[in-house]
């Protein structure tokens, strides 16, 4: 009962409506870089989720610790941690129903988060081979950035084990819609849990675009450029804030934890359950952009249904055109690297 209004509070309103089943499946989720900024709070908040019933957590140093700690809150699901020494990565994806993966290297000031492809681009191919291997069937939510790239990687991977499965891998964007919700009700002096903002493209500056004007709102001049460049930007604020010591980490696991649930939820039988997510999508696939954001109803199979982008006005139409090429050469970049180093 505790974790369950613990979630409730965490989530919001919108979730809140929803947060009634009683967890009755087992449900294995797998997190890999747990020990990491994102990792830890995410980890928690995972603990804190009835839905969860066993919680696996890797990294390639700590996660035993962090598994140890969270394993004393005084919740039923059981907590274990791997690390690449013992029991390892295989033992901890075995049966993952999920699988979070936040392990790579953040931004620093004045890094933009294609400048973190090199590093994390190897790691997000080893962990996609490792997870392909021991769960297949898993849903992947990649949180790794540049996660315009990261999910292809991912799929290229699967592809080449045999195993791809386009409904259950995920880049998780949750995180600009949360910004882009909390922005407005700061602006507009309304309840952010009762905000929810579409937000289409990818997930890295000019590729995030919020569609305002699906929620009832006209913005103009110049508050209208600096609530885009917020939302498109709102990393660089959390960058800058902590002076080269991380990027998001705990708004992050709150996104990333509120995926998850969703997921859990519909996975579990509840319908109707929506959420922007990066996939394998048709809808730009004509003009070479074969992953998209956009939202994407759950279901027990993973991706049910992807909701068309839907009615924009000329200028959020004018952002969606320039997503679109970025989004175009970050994705052939992802298929490149990884055919080359796989
Ligand atoms: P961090 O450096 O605090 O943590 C990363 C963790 O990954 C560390 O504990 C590290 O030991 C682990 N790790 C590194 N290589 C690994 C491997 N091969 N296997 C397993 N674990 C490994 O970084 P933080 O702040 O947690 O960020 C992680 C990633 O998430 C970054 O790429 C960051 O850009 C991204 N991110 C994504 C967001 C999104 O909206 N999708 C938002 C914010 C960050």
């Amino acid at each position: 009962f505790a974790a369950r209004q613990a979630s409730k509070s965490v989530f919001g309103a919108v979730q809140r409506r929803t947060f009634s089943a009683t967890a009755s499946n087992a449900t294995k989720v797998a997190v890999l870089g747990a020990a990491g900024g994102i990792g830890q709070p995410l980890s928690l908040l995972l603990k804190l989720n009835p839905r969860v019933t066993e919680l696996a957590l890797y990294d390639i140093k700590g996660a035993p610790g962090v598994a140890a700690d969270i394993s004393h809150i005084n919740t039923k699901s059981t907590v274990k941690g791997y690390e690449p020494s013992g029991a390892g990565i295989k033992e901890c994806l075995t049966g993952a129903e999920i699988v979070l993966i936040p392990a790579g290297v953040p931004r620093k000031p004045g890094m933009t988060r294609d400048d973190l492809f090199n590093t994390n681009a190897s790691i997000v191919r080893d962990l996609a081979k490792a997870a392909a291997d021991a769960c297949p069937e898993a849903n992947i939510l990649v949180i790794a950035n540049p996660v315009n790239s990261t999910v292809p990687i991912t799929a290229e991977v699967f592809k080449s084990k045999g195993v791809y499965n386009p409904k259950r891998l995920f880049g998780v964007t949750t995180l600009d819609v949360v910004r882009a919700s909390r922005f407005i009700s700061q602006l507009k002096s309304t309840d952010p849990a009762t905000e929810n903002i579409t937000v289409v493209g990818g997930h890295s500056g000019a590729t995030i675009v919020p569609l305002l004007s699906q929620a009832g709102y006209t913005l103009e001049g110049a508050e209208r450029d600096e609530y885009i460049k917020r939302v498109q930007f709102g990393g660089d604020e959390v960058v800058q804030a902590k002076g080269g010591a991380g990027s998001a980490t705990l708004s992050m696991a709150m996104a990333g934890a509120r995926f998850a649930e969703s997921l859990l939820k519909a996975a579990q039988g509840q319908s109707g359950v929506v959420e922007p997510t990066y996939v394998d999508s048709p809808l730009y696939k004509d003009q070479g952009v074969t992953y998209f954001a956009s939202q994407v109803e759950l279901g027990p199979n993973g991706v049910e249904k992807i909701h068309p982008v839907g009615e924009m006005s000329e200028f959020e139409q004018g952002l969606l055109e320039v997503c679109l090429k970025d989004l175009k050469s970050n994705i052939e970049k992802g298929e490149k690297w990884v055919k080359e180093n796989m």
